[in-house]
């Protein structure tokens, strides 16, 4: 087939080409090893010399500009659906929203909790929640058989230089009463652990928080009114609350505390007493001169009764369902 003819043909189906897939194939029609163009040039061979030349640039010059217009027919599809792209984008959407991250309900609890007893003149106090044993147990009055010592009680760290992880904020009041003189009013919220198994209602790590409030003249009926007040606040409920006796190491008289919310039933809900002289000796202070009451309460205790959650093991399964109530 002569050039001229061969270019013509070629160009007029470029035309019609509108695709990339279209445009390959006509590429290989005409420029592929056994293409078209290809066949010409081989039929030069055979050519003399003086013929073979004049043909050959009239075949290149044809080559080249069918390239050319190959080059510009594939920018042109490439552009095409570029342009069409943002077509494709609906700006009248609305946007993905991005999610926030908040508080975990402990942390809020906690936060609320110390907010109520700082509002009463309380100050926030915090120790250590790896222990010794002398203020873990010890200097709180524990007998030295006691068998909370037990390692079926407690995560000793250090059996021999008697370390381990604290089973509960008191020794955090001796600590305090060793450096600060009374009167003092504190607060103590922290992590504590115990060496058992875990149910609903147990965990082997959970959160406490601690009050001590020392002075001169501390009486049983100031520590029911400032807790009554703590707990209508922190449950915007009316709240009874009644002593039980009960028996703890660091205090005299020791007590149960049971609350009523509302029209809700009794609930176990803290152990509070009067700090015990022995207490106030090992902190170094006369406890000729010297009252005080105390209380401990657990932090996931609370949260479960303010927000109605039957397994304390929810709070820390992390599981965003669960979380993101709060
Ligand atoms: N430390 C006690 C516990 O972990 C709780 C407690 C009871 C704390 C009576 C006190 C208290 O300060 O007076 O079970």
């Amino acid at each position: 087939m002569k050039i001229s003819k061969l270019k013509k043909e070629a160009e007029k189906e470029l035309q019609k080409i509108f695709n990339l897939k279209d445009l390959n194939a006509w590429h290989k029609k005409y420029f592929g090893k056994k293409g078209e163009v290809s066949l010409i040039f081989s039929s030069l061979k055979e050519m003399k010399e003086k013929e073979r030349k004049k043909k050959g640039e009239e075949v290149n010059f044809a080559k080249k500009e069918l390239k050319e217009l190959f080059l510009k027919k594939k920018r042109g599809l490439a552009k095409g659906t570029k342009v069409s792209a943002p077509e494709t984008i609906d700006v009248t959407r609305p946007g993905k929203k991005v999610e926030r991250g908040h508080l975990h309900p402990l942390t809020l609890i906690q936060r609320e909790a110390l907010h109520i007893f700082e509002s009463m003149g309380f100050e926030v106090a915090l120790g250590p929640e790896i222990e010794t044993e002398w203020y873990n147990f010890d200097a709180l009055n524990f007998k030295k058989n006691h068998p909370a010592r037990d390692v079926h009680d407690t995560f000793w760290i250090d059996s021999k230089k008697r370390i381990l992880l604290r089973t509960h904020t008191s020794p955090v009041q001796v600590r305090f009463m060793e450096k600060h003189n009374p009167p003092l009013k504190i607060v103590i919220p922290g992590r504590v652990f115990r060496n058992e198994a875990t149910d609903s209602s147990h965990e082997a790590d959970f959160w406490q928080l601690e009050g001590l409030m020392v002075s001169k003249e501390v009486s049983c009926s100031n520590f029911k009114a400032i807790i009554e007040t703590f707990l209508e606040r922190f449950f915007r409920k009316d709240v009874e609350i009644r002593l039980r006796p009960g028996y703890f190491p660091f205090t005299e008289p020791s007590f149960e505390i049971d609350a009523k919310l509302g029209k809700a039933k009794w609930l176990e809900l803290m152990g509070a007493g009067m700090v015990h002289p022995n207490v106030f000796k090992a902190s170094g202070l006369n406890p000729e001169d010297w009252q005080g009451f105390a209380f401990g309460v657990g932090l996931d205790r609370l949260a479960m009764i303010k927000y109605k959650i039957k397994d304390m093991r929810l709070f820390r399964q992390n599981d965003l369902r669960f979380l993101k109530q709060f």
